[in-house]
């Protein structure tokens, strides 16, 4: 998660409460901070995502260490986490592996100022799938960490560099649990954490055998926090195999869909496949073309289509009335159809149903 303009944002945001949470904590450089620099009163099992804010009074209580990390740039962090986290890279050094702190604790200033870089860097697409709105990152915590690789002495931190080492991402999420860190937005999940898979980001939980469980299962923490939306809590997400889309350009479609069906009262997501390649061709890209002349004219010609399908279960009787359901049962097969002008616009849901 680097960003070109971190250097200047991780200067000069600390403010307000954080402001002496910073100054008691501040280590100047790098080294371990001392052991009674843990933060007393914060829940290091807090749930921040895209429905939960930080939990008030977080600022006050969270003891910041600040350091300058091997390419000189400033990073704060939670005082434990940051001791986890020297002991993790010390282990990982013996298995060969190299890491360092890109950022931890953000400011909403700074979170702010990410947004801005990246819209302008990789669009707004791409933002909605890696970047938390400020006010809801879990780096207000100082609990999240993104990492960054250092390969042959050169430090790796551009995400779409990063993602190029996963035999190395393995090695590190492997021991990631014996320090109480869970990796947080896992592949394939983005309908849990409402992110895109980041290899990078590492959250520090305080709670080795709860890390323990969480990888070993490969849960999300949502999930073992037990605090899924029930309309997807049960739901399978299929990427298939495609030669036409990445698994970001699917989790893309899913956030359409989900859109929608999140109006839909009571109903409850329980499979959403890719349809594959074969249903995505130029016959599907001229009927969402079709679709798209009617409902939206001055939007530019899709030049690509996507299809899924899924089953979803609908409400009970006393919920369904009024509705076209039939009430508790489990709708199979039923399509969703988008398209985009260009592998960065955002996906338009064109019509969905048998
Ligand atoms: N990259 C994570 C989602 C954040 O911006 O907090
Ligand atoms: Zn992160």
């Amino acid at each position: 998660m680097r960003s070109d303009m971190d250097r200047r944002t991780f200067v000069g945001v600390a403010g307000g409460a954080i402001a002496s949470a910073f100054l008691a904590g501040c280590a100047g450089q790098e080294g371990a901070p001392a052991a009674d620099q843990a933060s007393a009163g914060i829940d290091y099992m807090a749930l921040v995502n895209k429905q939960h804010q930080l939990p008030d009074g977080w600022e006050d209580a969270v003891e910041i260490v600040h350091l300058v990390n091997s390419e000189e740039w400033d990073v704060d962090v939670e005082a434990k986490a940051y001791e986890a986290y020297l002991a993790l890279k010390e282990e990982l050094e013996g298995d060969g592996v190299f890491v360092d702190l890109d950022s931890a604790y953000r400011s909403v200033a700074a979170q702010q100022e990410i947004v801005e870089d990246f819209t302008e860097k990789y669009g707004e697409e791409y933002v909605k799938l890696y970047v938390a709105v400020p006010g809801y990152s879990e780096h207000h915590t100082g609990l999240a960490l993104d990492l960054f690789l250092i390969i042959d002495g050169k430090g790796v931190y551009y995400n779409e560099d990063m993602v190029k080492y996963p035999e190395i991402w393995e090695k590190i999420h492997a021991r990631l649990a014996d320090h109480g860190f869970i990796l947080r937005y896992l592949p394939g999940k983005k309908i849990e954490t409402g992110y895109s898979y980041e290899p990078w980001h590492i959250r520090y939980i305080d709670d080795v055998e709860a890390a323990r469980k969480i990888m070993s299962e490969g849960i999300t923490f949502e999930r073992y926090l037990g605090e899924l939306d029930p309309s997807i809590a049960d739901c399978k997400v299929d990427y298939g195999t495609s030669g036409l889309y990445a698994e970001a350009d699917m989790d893309s479609a899913l956030d359409a869909i989900l859109r929608e069906f999140g109006t839909w009262t009571g109903c409850a997501m329980k499979r959403l496949a890719f349809a594959g390649d074969e249903a995505c061709d130029a016959d599907e890209l001229a009927y969402v073309n079709e679709l798209r002349e009617a409902k939206m004219p001055d939007v530019d010609a899709f030049d690509q289509a996507i299809v899924f399908e899924c089953t979803f279960h609908t409400p009970s009787a006393a919920e369904a009335e009024g509705t076209a359901w039939e009430p508790d049962a489990d709708y199979d097969g039923w399509t969703w159809h988008l398209g985009r002008t260009g592998a960065d616009g955002a996906w338009q849901l064109m019509t969905w149903g048998y």
